[in-house]
Protein backbone atom coordinates (compact mmCIF):
# COMPACT_ATOMS: atom_id res chain seq x y z
CA UNK A 1 0.00 0.00 0.00
CA UNK A 2 1.39 3.49 -0.92
CA UNK A 3 0.89 6.38 1.21
CA UNK A 4 -2.11 8.54 0.28
CA UNK A 5 -1.86 11.66 -1.04
CA UNK A 6 -3.34 13.53 1.86
CA UNK A 7 -0.34 12.14 3.86
CA UNK A 8 2.18 13.53 1.86
CA UNK A 9 3.90 16.80 2.84
CA UNK A 10 6.12 18.33 1.48
CA UNK A 11 10.14 17.88 1.99
CA UNK A 12 13.59 19.08 1.11
CA UNK A 13 15.34 18.53 -1.88
CA UNK A 14 18.46 15.92 -1.50
CA UNK A 15 21.33 16.97 -3.54
CA UNK A 16 23.90 15.46 -4.46
CA UNK A 17 27.37 17.44 -5.53
CA UNK A 18 29.36 14.84 -8.02
CA UNK A 19 32.19 15.29 -10.31
CA UNK A 20 35.75 14.66 -10.96
CA UNK A 21 38.37 14.85 -8.09
CA UNK A 22 39.61 18.41 -7.07
CA UNK A 23 36.84 20.29 -8.94
CA UNK A 24 35.71 21.81 -6.36
CA UNK A 25 32.74 20.04 -4.62
CA UNK A 26 34.12 20.17 -0.67
CA UNK A 27 35.04 23.98 -1.32
CA UNK A 28 31.43 24.96 -2.92
CA UNK A 29 29.50 23.16 -0.42
CA UNK A 30 32.13 24.67 2.45
CA UNK A 31 31.14 28.02 0.84
CA UNK A 32 27.70 27.26 0.83
CA UNK A 33 27.15 26.49 4.36
CA UNK A 34 30.35 28.82 5.33
CA UNK A 35 32.15 26.45 7.69
CA UNK A 36 35.10 24.65 7.63
CA UNK A 37 34.54 21.17 6.75
CA UNK A 38 37.72 21.04 4.36
CA UNK A 39 39.59 21.65 7.34
CA UNK A 40 38.90 18.71 8.87
CA UNK A 41 39.57 16.04 6.17
CA UNK A 42 42.94 14.58 5.68
CA UNK A 43 44.79 15.57 2.65
CA UNK A 44 41.72 17.59 1.81
CA UNK A 45 40.19 14.35 -0.28
CA UNK A 46 36.80 13.37 0.87
CA UNK A 47 37.13 10.10 2.33
CA UNK A 48 32.99 9.97 3.14
CA UNK A 49 29.66 10.95 2.15
CA UNK A 50 28.96 14.37 4.13
CA UNK A 51 25.52 15.38 4.60
CA UNK A 52 24.28 18.73 5.64
CA UNK A 53 21.42 20.94 5.54
CA UNK A 54 21.20 24.65 4.78
CA UNK A 55 18.79 27.24 4.68
CA UNK A 56 18.08 29.56 1.91
CA UNK A 57 15.54 31.84 1.65
CA UNK A 58 14.04 29.94 4.41
CA UNK A 59 14.14 26.85 2.57
CA UNK A 60 16.02 23.43 3.77
CA UNK A 61 17.97 22.09 1.19
CA UNK A 62 19.85 18.69 2.38
CA UNK A 63 23.30 18.50 0.62
CA UNK A 64 25.52 15.16 0.35
CA UNK A 65 29.25 15.42 -0.73
CA UNK A 66 30.40 12.44 -2.62
CA UNK A 67 33.89 11.56 -3.18
CA UNK A 68 35.67 12.48 -6.22
CA UNK A 69 38.40 9.93 -5.74
CA UNK A 70 38.35 6.61 -8.50
CA UNK A 71 38.22 4.46 -5.19
CA UNK A 72 34.78 5.89 -4.06
CA UNK A 73 33.01 5.41 -7.34
CA UNK A 74 30.77 2.43 -5.57
CA UNK A 75 29.10 4.53 -3.10
CA UNK A 76 29.17 7.94 -5.56
CA UNK A 77 26.59 5.36 -7.32
CA UNK A 78 24.71 5.16 -4.40
CA UNK A 79 24.74 8.46 -3.21
CA UNK A 80 23.61 9.17 -7.27
CA UNK A 81 20.64 7.10 -5.74
CA UNK A 82 19.55 8.59 -2.64
CA UNK A 83 19.16 12.08 -4.73
CA UNK A 84 16.82 14.62 -6.27
CA UNK A 85 18.93 17.12 -8.09
CA UNK A 86 22.71 16.12 -9.08
CA UNK A 87 25.08 19.12 -9.07
CA UNK A 88 27.80 18.18 -11.35
CA UNK A 89 30.81 20.25 -10.32
CA UNK A 90 33.14 20.80 -13.16
CA UNK A 91 36.59 22.73 -12.89
CA UNK A 92 36.44 26.29 -15.38
CA UNK A 93 40.13 25.24 -15.57
CA UNK A 94 39.88 21.64 -16.08
CA UNK A 95 36.73 20.87 -18.42
CA UNK A 96 35.42 17.46 -18.83
CA UNK A 97 37.56 14.60 -17.16
CA UNK A 98 36.73 10.74 -16.77
CA UNK A 99 34.94 10.85 -13.23
CA UNK A 100 33.10 13.85 -15.07
CA UNK A 101 31.43 11.51 -17.59
CA UNK A 102 31.11 8.89 -14.54
CA UNK A 103 29.36 11.13 -12.77
CA UNK A 104 27.37 12.24 -15.72
CA UNK A 105 25.66 8.72 -16.24
CA UNK A 106 25.14 7.98 -12.77
CA UNK A 107 23.01 10.84 -12.92
CA UNK A 108 21.39 9.90 -16.26
CA UNK A 109 20.96 6.50 -14.84
CA UNK A 110 18.81 7.28 -11.54
CA UNK A 111 16.92 10.16 -13.29
CA UNK A 112 17.90 13.12 -11.52
CA UNK A 113 17.30 16.52 -12.43
CA UNK A 114 21.34 17.85 -13.15
CA UNK A 115 22.39 21.34 -12.30
CA UNK A 116 26.43 21.95 -13.86
CA UNK A 117 28.28 24.42 -11.93
CA UNK A 118 31.12 25.77 -13.52
CA UNK A 119 33.60 26.28 -10.44
CA UNK A 120 36.88 28.04 -10.06
CA UNK A 121 35.58 31.34 -12.17
CA UNK A 122 38.45 33.20 -10.48
CA UNK A 123 41.19 31.27 -12.18
CA UNK A 124 42.71 33.02 -15.17
CA UNK A 125 42.83 30.15 -16.99
CA UNK A 126 38.78 29.89 -16.24
CA UNK A 127 36.80 28.85 -19.52
CA UNK A 128 33.11 28.41 -19.16
CA UNK A 129 32.58 28.14 -23.17
CA UNK A 130 34.63 25.36 -23.55
CA UNK A 131 32.98 23.40 -20.45
CA UNK A 132 29.58 24.64 -21.98
CA UNK A 133 30.90 23.13 -25.13
CA UNK A 134 32.51 19.51 -23.42
CA UNK A 135 29.33 19.13 -22.23
CA UNK A 136 27.44 19.41 -24.95
CA UNK A 137 28.93 16.70 -26.29
CA UNK A 138 27.11 14.28 -23.19
CA UNK A 139 23.38 15.77 -24.38
CA UNK A 140 23.76 18.85 -21.40
CA UNK A 141 22.87 21.52 -23.54
CA UNK A 142 22.77 24.81 -21.57
CA UNK A 143 20.02 26.67 -21.90
CA UNK A 144 21.60 29.93 -23.58
CA UNK A 145 22.43 27.36 -26.15
CA UNK A 146 18.96 26.05 -26.89
CA UNK A 147 19.06 23.05 -24.49
CA UNK A 148 17.71 22.97 -21.36
CA UNK A 149 20.45 22.20 -18.49
CA UNK A 150 21.14 25.06 -16.05
CA UNK A 151 24.68 26.21 -16.01
CA UNK A 152 25.89 28.27 -13.27
CA UNK A 153 29.12 29.54 -13.01
CA UNK A 154 30.77 29.88 -9.81
CA UNK A 155 33.83 30.30 -7.35
CA UNK A 156 33.82 28.60 -4.25
CA UNK A 157 36.55 30.90 -3.08
CA UNK A 158 35.32 34.04 -4.23
CA UNK A 159 31.70 33.29 -3.83
CA UNK A 160 30.47 34.38 -6.46
CA UNK A 161 27.51 32.86 -8.41
CA UNK A 162 26.66 30.49 -4.82
CA UNK A 163 23.61 32.61 -4.63
CA UNK A 164 22.58 31.63 -7.84
CA UNK A 165 23.41 28.27 -7.71
CA UNK A 166 20.98 28.09 -4.32
CA UNK A 167 17.88 30.08 -6.20
CA UNK A 168 18.63 27.36 -9.33
CA UNK A 169 18.20 24.28 -6.59
CA UNK A 170 15.13 25.92 -4.93
CA UNK A 171 13.79 26.58 -8.48
CA UNK A 172 14.51 23.09 -9.63
CA UNK A 173 12.99 21.37 -6.46
CA UNK A 174 10.05 23.39 -6.45
CA UNK A 175 8.91 22.31 -10.16
CA UNK A 176 9.66 18.75 -8.61
CA UNK A 177 6.71 19.31 -6.02
CA UNK A 178 8.93 16.92 -3.75
CA UNK A 179 6.45 14.84 -0.97
CA UNK A 180 7.29 12.42 1.61
CA UNK A 181 4.46 11.06 4.44
CA UNK A 182 6.46 12.18 8.08
CA UNK A 183 4.07 10.31 9.62
CA UNK A 184 4.85 6.42 9.47
CA UNK A 185 7.48 4.27 10.47
CA UNK A 186 10.88 5.54 8.84
CA UNK A 187 12.83 4.54 6.43
CA UNK A 188 16.25 5.57 4.47
CA UNK A 189 19.71 4.93 3.47
CA UNK A 190 23.02 4.59 5.11
CA UNK A 191 25.03 7.54 4.35
CA UNK A 192 28.21 6.51 6.11
CA UNK A 193 29.08 4.45 9.15
CA UNK A 194 31.66 3.63 11.67
CA UNK A 195 32.90 2.39 14.97
CA UNK A 196 33.27 5.38 17.57
CA UNK A 197 36.17 4.16 19.96
CA UNK A 198 33.69 5.67 22.89
CA UNK A 199 30.58 5.44 20.88
CA UNK A 200 30.26 2.14 19.17
CA UNK A 201 28.96 1.77 15.96
CA UNK A 202 27.90 5.07 14.08
CA UNK A 203 25.82 5.53 11.11
CA UNK A 204 25.30 8.64 9.06
CA UNK A 205 21.74 7.96 7.96
CA UNK A 206 19.37 9.87 5.54
CA UNK A 207 15.48 9.83 6.44
CA UNK A 208 13.53 9.38 3.13
CA UNK A 209 10.03 8.41 4.63
CA UNK A 210 8.24 8.43 7.66
CA UNK A 211 9.58 9.95 11.30
CA UNK A 212 12.88 8.71 12.83
CA UNK A 213 12.65 8.78 17.10
CA UNK A 214 15.27 7.90 18.96
CA UNK A 215 14.02 4.66 20.61
CA UNK A 216 12.84 3.45 17.37
CA UNK A 217 13.82 -0.25 16.73
CA UNK A 218 16.03 -0.08 13.44
CA UNK A 219 17.61 -2.64 10.97
CA UNK A 220 19.94 -1.27 8.86
CA UNK A 221 21.31 -3.65 6.22
CA UNK A 222 23.06 -6.73 8.03
CA UNK A 223 23.05 -4.43 11.62
CA UNK A 224 20.06 -4.04 14.20
CA UNK A 225 19.25 -2.53 17.30
CA UNK A 226 17.52 0.65 19.06
CA UNK A 227 18.19 4.35 18.23
CA UNK A 228 19.78 5.25 21.49
CA UNK A 229 20.64 9.01 20.08
CA UNK A 230 20.67 10.91 17.03
CA UNK A 231 23.05 14.04 16.61
CA UNK A 232 22.26 16.31 13.33
CA UNK A 233 24.49 17.79 11.21
CA UNK A 234 25.62 20.60 13.08
CA UNK A 235 26.39 18.15 16.44
CA UNK A 236 23.12 18.72 18.02
CA UNK A 237 21.20 16.12 19.93
CA UNK A 238 17.93 15.61 18.65
CA UNK A 239 15.08 13.66 19.38
CA UNK A 240 13.40 12.98 15.73
CA UNK A 241 14.41 13.17 11.94
CA UNK A 242 12.08 14.23 9.41
CA UNK A 243 11.73 13.23 5.70
CA UNK A 244 15.05 14.13 3.69
CA UNK A 245 16.57 14.90 7.27
CA UNK A 246 20.62 13.40 7.17
CA UNK A 247 21.29 12.37 11.05
CA UNK A 248 23.39 10.43 12.96
CA UNK A 249 22.54 7.44 14.99
CA UNK A 250 23.67 5.26 17.50
CA UNK A 251 22.62 2.34 18.91
CA UNK A 252 23.33 -0.55 15.89
CA UNK A 253 24.98 -3.64 16.96
CA UNK A 254 27.60 -3.44 14.45
CA UNK A 255 28.52 -0.94 11.79
CA UNK A 256 26.16 -1.31 8.21
CA UNK A 257 27.55 -0.46 4.88
CA UNK A 258 26.83 2.52 3.20
CA UNK A 259 24.34 2.47 0.24
CA UNK A 260 22.27 -0.07 2.66
CA UNK A 261 18.44 0.66 3.38
CA UNK A 262 17.79 1.13 7.30
CA UNK A 263 14.05 0.73 7.92
CA UNK A 264 12.34 1.11 11.73
CA UNK A 265 10.07 -1.88 12.97
CA UNK A 266 7.74 -2.30 15.88
CA UNK A 267 10.32 -4.52 17.98
CA UNK A 268 13.66 -4.85 18.10
CA UNK A 269 12.95 -8.48 17.92
CA UNK A 270 11.78 -7.61 14.38
CA UNK A 271 14.71 -5.59 13.49
CA UNK A 272 16.64 -8.66 14.24
CA UNK A 273 15.01 -11.01 11.90
CA UNK A 274 15.32 -7.92 8.59
CA UNK A 275 18.94 -8.10 9.60
CA UNK A 276 18.78 -11.75 9.42
CA UNK A 277 17.28 -11.54 6.59
CA UNK A 278 19.96 -9.28 4.89
CA UNK A 279 22.69 -11.69 6.25
CA UNK A 280 20.97 -14.63 5.00
CA UNK A 281 19.11 -14.08 2.10
CA UNK A 282 20.39 -10.38 0.58
CA UNK A 283 18.94 -6.84 0.44
CA UNK A 284 16.56 -7.93 -2.48
CA UNK A 285 15.12 -10.69 -0.53
CA UNK A 286 14.96 -8.05 2.56
CA UNK A 287 13.64 -5.37 0.55
CA UNK A 288 10.79 -7.72 -0.61
CA UNK A 289 9.69 -8.70 2.77
CA UNK A 290 9.73 -4.72 3.81
CA UNK A 291 7.05 -3.99 1.43
CA UNK A 292 5.34 -7.48 2.28
CA UNK A 293 5.27 -6.81 6.19
CA UNK A 294 5.24 -3.06 6.38
CA UNK A 295 3.36 -2.03 3.21
CA UNK A 296 6.34 -0.18 2.38
P1 LIG B 1 37.61 15.51 -3.75
O1 LIG B 1 36.59 15.43 -2.68
O2 LIG B 1 38.97 15.11 -3.30
O3 LIG B 1 37.22 14.85 -5.02
O4 LIG B 1 37.82 17.07 -4.16
P2 LIG B 1 36.70 18.18 -4.26
O5 LIG B 1 36.00 18.12 -5.56
O6 LIG B 1 35.85 18.17 -3.05
O7 LIG B 1 37.59 19.49 -4.31
P3 LIG B 1 38.03 20.39 -3.08
O8 LIG B 1 36.90 21.16 -2.55
O9 LIG B 1 38.81 19.54 -2.15
O10 LIG B 1 38.98 21.43 -3.82
C1 LIG B 1 40.15 21.02 -4.49
C2 LIG B 1 41.10 22.18 -4.61
O11 LIG B 1 40.57 23.20 -5.44
C3 LIG B 1 41.41 22.86 -3.27
O12 LIG B 1 42.76 23.22 -3.24
C4 LIG B 1 40.53 24.10 -3.30
O13 LIG B 1 41.05 25.15 -2.53
C5 LIG B 1 40.53 24.45 -4.76
N1 LIG B 1 39.31 25.15 -5.17
C6 LIG B 1 38.03 24.74 -4.97
N2 LIG B 1 37.17 25.63 -5.47
C7 LIG B 1 37.90 26.63 -5.98
C8 LIG B 1 37.58 27.87 -6.65
O14 LIG B 1 36.41 28.24 -6.87
N3 LIG B 1 38.62 28.63 -7.08
C9 LIG B 1 39.92 28.27 -6.86
N4 LIG B 1 40.85 29.10 -7.33
N5 LIG B 1 40.26 27.14 -6.24
C10 LIG B 1 39.27 26.32 -5.80
NA1 LIG C 1 40.08 17.48 -2.91
MG1 LIG D 1 35.71 16.73 -1.52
Amino acid sequence: VEDSKDSLTPRPPVVCVMGHVDHGKTSLLDAIRQTHVIDKEAGGITQHIGAYMVTAHGQKVTFLDTPGHEAFTAMRMRGAQSTDIAILVVAADDGVMPQTVEAINHAKAAGVEIIVAVNKIDKPSANVDRVKQEMSEYELIPEDWGGDTIFVPVSAKTGEGLENLLDMILLVAEVKELKANPDRTARGLVLEAQLDKGRGPVATVLVQKGTLHVGDSIAAGSCYGKVRAMIDDKGRRIKEASPSVPVEILGLNDVPNAGEIFVCTPTEKEARSFAETFISEGREKLIEDTKAKMSL
